[in-house]
């Protein structure tokens, strides 16, 4: 049975059982009713300190709604699909405890500015939560960068083998992505973190409120100013949602090499059995099945942003009630993408590389080609010739199925008469990386400098 509603003055029929059925979004919207009493809360407080409220009533109220929280909490209280939203139910509970003088809850406020709070207060905590994950996952990427350190592998362009390069380096590139995602949560939060009550429904209100003061009780670092953007902007949920899906691009990235480098085909690494799975029906095999979900996540996340872009698009100011629709977009954005992280670093961890493969692919390959031309080059041969000699270095090699390893002088000197011995110097895979000396390359002092840089940036966060 639906509760009186408490806009009953103007309606001679209740709401439909069918009106309410399809409009109400409280199976979605519980999950705000720590955020939602925490701002009626701060708000009552602003109220008894304006004196819109005696202080007793301000005191009676307070104590009754933090007594609302425990029933919600202990299951005395259910938020069920009775009421339209949490923000009615729980106002709706405070009169039943405390008569009349619930109904003052709601003084120079409206359900406009209190959604646009509690979605505020929730995201908020949303940041933090997911900062938190971000940091982890860096760390376990540093972490194995660390353990590998002087492990090289072919690193890929067009997913061809083009140079050598540290695993540890492949491994840090993940971790300047994911630095990127935690700035843009960072910055997202600047924008985010200010008040938007006592906007009221759009227009302000005639009471004498002070809404800064109810800002810093909630610690938000100031108000929206503009009544009527305070109520019908959700910017910050969209810049949100769209850094989760940029998250979720870059672990959907991550999770794809995880796919391929465990196949039989490449078997760079092997997956722990704790986050694989076994075939119905084929016994052989081992599927990399979580690495392919949180790939598939990806998908959800570009879901809930398209969602909230379309559902914005086309709404005049000031508050429209599509924008309840809100809902399912932001509370899967953070879901999915609080568990995909999480997920994704706890199978990382699980992760071993097999450092005699990847030297192995190495040394039975071409990919210090380029290090050969510009060895021509430092001869004074002219870029676009050292680089058809070594071509043709290499056509023959595959002609005589060699590698360059078994090149000798003579045979190099068939090619160009510039090469000499300290050819060798450049014709291994280690000798490539450790010649790379542009800020920010694949040698390993370069690479150890990264790690020196990312330990002292990453221990000193705070999680
Ligand atoms: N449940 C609503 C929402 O999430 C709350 C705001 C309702 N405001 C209104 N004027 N009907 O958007």
């Amino acid at each position: 049975m639906a509760h009186q509603a408490l806009w009953g003055g103007r309606f001679k029929e209740p709401l439909s059982e069918i009106a309410l059925k399809f409009s109400s979004s409280i199976d979605l919207d519980r999950q705000l009713y720590q955020e939602d009493i925490a701002g009626s809360v701060a708000h009552v407080e602003m109220l008894s300190a304006c004196g819109i409220l005696t202080a007793a009533e301000g005191r009676r109220m307070k104590t009754a709604l933090k007594a609302i929280q425990k029933e919600i909490e202990t299951g005395k209280f259910r938020l069920n699909g009775d009421y339209e939203d949490v923000h009615l139910a729980v106002e709706h509970r405070l009169i039943q405890k405390i008569g009349p003088l619930g109904g003052k809850l709601h003084t120079g406020r409206s359900r406009n500015d209190q959604v646009a709070l509690d979605e505020r207060l929730y995201l908020r905590s949303a940041i933090r939560e997911l900062s938190r994950l971000l940091t982890q996952m860096q760390r376990v990427l540093l972490y194995k960068a660390e353990k590998y350190f002087g492990v090289l592998m072919p690193g890929y362009t067009h997913v061809q083998r083009a140079q050598p390069v540290m695993l540890s380096h492949y491994l840090l590139a993940y971790v300047s992505m994911f630095e990127r995602d935690y700035e843009r949560l960072q910055d997202c939060r600047v924008r985010l973190n200010k008040s938007p009550l006592g906007a009221a429904a759009l227009a302000g209100t005639s009471f004498p409120i002070d809404r800064l003061k109810a800002a810093r009780k909630l610690h938000f670092d100031g108000i929206v100013e503009n009544s009527i953007d305070a109520v019908s902007d959700r910017d910050y949920l969209i810049e949100f949602v769209s850094s989760c899906a940029l998250i979720l691009m870059h672990l959907s990235r991550l999770a794809e090499e995880v796919v391929l480098w465990s196949t039989k085909e490449f078997s760079f690494v092997t997956i722990s059995d704790a986050y694989a799975t076994g075939s119905s029906i084929m016994p052989q095999k081992k599927n990399p099945d979580i690495a392919e979900l949180v790939r598939g996540k990806a998908g959800r996340v570009y879901g809930a942003l398209m969602n909230l872009l379309t559902l914005m698009k086309g709404l005049p100011l000031a508050y429209n009630r599509d924008m309840q629709e809100d809902k399912f977009p932001m509370f899967d954005a953070v879901n999915t993408t609080r568990q995909s992280l999480f997920v994704a670093s706890h199978m990382l961890v699980h992760t071993t590389f097999h450092k005699n493969r990847l030297t192995e692919e190495l040394r039975e390959d071409f990919t210090t080609a380029t290090d050969v031309a510009d060895y021509l080059v430092r001869k004074g041969v002219p870029f676009r010739e050292a680089h058809e000699v070594t071509g043709k270095i290499v056509s023959y090699c595959l002609d005589h199925r060699m590698f360059f390893g078994n090149l000798d002088l003579e045979t190099l000197k068939i090619f160009s008469k510039s090469f000499d011995s300290d050819v060798f110097d450049f014709l291994l895979p280690h000798k490539s990386v450790e010649q790379k000396q542009s800020a920010g390359s694949t040698s390993p002092q370069e690479v150890k400098k990264q790690i020196v840089r990312w330990t002292r940036v990453l221990r000193g966060r705070k999680i």
